[in-house]
């Protein structure tokens, strides 16, 4: 599909573009495609990176150990990928929606050719916040070049929506010295959830 069709989908029109998308290489070497999970009101919205092997194999963000993290520190500000009403329940998606082969980082044509797919994801949910997870989704949604201990702490805007970056879980699990860091970023984005009125 073109950026301008993306554009006007609703829901299902979206879901199955997204299934039998052949956009970029990675049409050719993904299991599935992956495209989010979670409500589709949800209050907070997560950007992750790509799916990594258990995604492409289950066809859901955020299935291995660093989707375990993240539901842990969802946990504990009262937030879940299941069921919930939209205050409680986020939606997960990522910044590409298929696995780039041996999780190689995402490649700059790759995103692009992607990001129509979360730009509807996001008119559609109209999240008050956007958590920002990792390098490739916060450059990406603020089309910025600067590192994320220079974007984190403070919030940015998509569009009108605030964003807040954290570090990336699979980064948090190989560098707990930035945990408590990741955790100031949800207490960050939780604060500007309860003073965000919609
Ligand atoms: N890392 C991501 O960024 N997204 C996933 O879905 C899994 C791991």
């Amino acid at each position: 599909a073109m950026a301008g069709d993306v554009a006007a989908m609703d829901w299902a029109a979206l879901r199955a573009a997204v299934a039998g998308c052949r956009a970029c290489g990675l049409c050719e070497s993904r299991t599935q495609t992956v495209f989010g999970v979670g409500s589709e009101h949800a209050h907070l919205m997560i950007v992750g990176e790509a799916p990594g092997e258990q995604e492409d194999q289950q066809g859901e963000p955020f299935v291995g150990q660093a989707g375990k993290l993240l539901d842990n520190m969802l946990r504990s500000i009262g937030l879940t990928r299941s069921e919930g009403p939209p205050e409680r329940q986020v939606f997960i998606a990522n910044t590409l929606k298929c696995r780039p082969p041996r999780n190689r980082n995402p490649d700059p044509a790759e995103t692009a050719r992607c990001a129509p797919y979360l730009v509807r994801q996001i008119e559609l949910v109209r999240p008050r916040v956007l958590l920002a997870m990792g390098r490739f989704a916060a450059q990406s949604l603020l089309a910025s070049d600067e590192p994320i201990g220079k974007l984190r702490g403070r919030v940015h805007r998509w569009r009108d929506i605030p964003v807040v970056v954290t570090y990336h879980p699979a980064y948090l699990l190989r560098t707990l010295a930035d945990k408590a860091r990741a955790w100031d970023d949800l207490c960050l984005a939780a604060a500007v959830l309860e003073g965000e009125q919609r």
